[in-house]
């Protein structure tokens, strides 16, 4: 089966495309390369690398592909305010576009990485007959994304959505700008660990490798039981108070708990329910907290990351290319891009 990642060099996607080999698949990677080609150097002769835009791509590189896993995006919320304009016109139209030639060149399978974002903050626990309630421009592409990709649904093409928890633990495009992941870089640069004010507020939490095999269970899955269906992902346990977290990451890595407040108290709080997955796909996590702290909490002892490299705070990074006007079309036919 062939199956084409968008997005497939990022955080997520460099893990995804490295499982989806480990299980046999064929695997072509359509990315911008924003952060580099490093992700997937390690695996550059086994996978087809695509350096092309969701925004203007060639719908050729779709024929002979069966399934489309569509990761690229502007991928946090303070990424997505810098221009919200191109915001829309990559998270929301630009994986429209991928979706509708999806369906247009005979792909059958499509799932999108939405996020639990779209739910805003809200009392109580959030499935996925909850209301949403996209506040920031990023979670509204997500949400308009969401709806274009469901609309085309139907017996020729499966599309599902994915609304993953905040991804924690070690990846080859590393991201800094993801709690637990910046916890373990505070500790490890500071002796501290940085904690968002006041602390209660609840957020759910999923493993890089366990949502990665969510995308990969929904593509194994009947198309009947996933058609037109959107999961959280995640699960039950991994839906934690900021404050506990710390003190989890902290008692994984094994040091004394010291921590710094940061930030005005946000008391904007959420719990979700993974049950759908869990129930209709028999989907469960198998990585803690825990695990994800110290995987990455070696990598950084051990080099394999570097804490300093500005490619690791997202919304930092693509400050820069915007400031150099990297994001445009012309840029990239010129070639500067990477
Ligand atoms: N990481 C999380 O905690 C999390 C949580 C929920 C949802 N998500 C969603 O999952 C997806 C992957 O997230 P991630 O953490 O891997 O982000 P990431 O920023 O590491 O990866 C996104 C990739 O998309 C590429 N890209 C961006 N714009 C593109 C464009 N116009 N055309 C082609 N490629 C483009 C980038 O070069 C990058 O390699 C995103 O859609 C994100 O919104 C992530």
């Amino acid at each position: 089966m062939r199956v084409l990642v968008t997005g497939g060099a990022g955080y997520i996607g460099s893990v995804l495309t490295r499982l989806l080999l480990e299980k046999g698949y064929s695997v072509v990677c359509l990315d911008r390369l924003f952060f580099g080609m490093d992700p997937v150097k390690e695996i550059a002769d086994r996978i087809k690398i695509v350096k092309g835009d969701v925004r203007w791509f060639d719908p050729s590189v779709l024929d002979g592909v069966d399934a489309v896993l569509d990761l690229a995006a502007l991928s946090n919320d303070p990424a997505g305010e810098l221009d919200p304009e191109k915001t829309m016109d990559i998270n929301f139209r630009g994986r429209a576009r991928v979706a509708r030639l999806a369906k247009e060149r005979g792909v059958r399978r499509y799932v999108l990485a939405s996020s639990c974002s779209v739910y805003g903050f809200q009392d109580g626990t959030i499935d996925e007959s909850s209301r949403i309630n996209p506040l920031t421009t990023y979670a509204k592409a997500n949400s308009m994304a969401e709806d274009a990709a469901l609309k085309l649904s139907g017996s020729s093409f499966c599309a599902t959505v994915l609304r993953q928890a905040t991804v924690y633990g070690f990846s080859h495009r590393m991201r800094f700008d993801l709690a637990i992941n910046g916890m373990v870089l505070g500790f490890f640069k500071n002796g501290r660990i940085p904690i968002m004010r006041d602390g209660k507020q609840w957020r759910p939490f999923v493993h890089v490798k366990d949502t990665s095999n969510a995308f990969i269970r929904v593509l194994e899955s009947d198309p009947d039981v996933v058609n037109g269906q959107v999961f959280n992902v995640g699960s039950d346990d991994q839906n934690v108070q900021i404050f506990e977290l710390a003190k989890t990451v902290a008692g994984a890595i094994g040091v004394p708990f010291e921590y710094d407040w940061y930030g005005s108290p946000d008391n904007r709080s959420y719990r979700v329910s993974f049950d759908k997955i869990a129930r209709t796909l028999g989907y469960s996590t198998s990585y803690t907290i825990a695990d994800g702290a110290r995987e990455v909490f070696s990598a950084l002892k051990e080099g394999r990351l570097n804490g300093d490299d500005p490619r690791t705070i997202t919304v930092k990074w693509y400050k820069h290319l915007l400031e150099s006007q990297r994001l445009t079309r012309e840029v990239e036919l010129d070639g500067v891009v990477l």
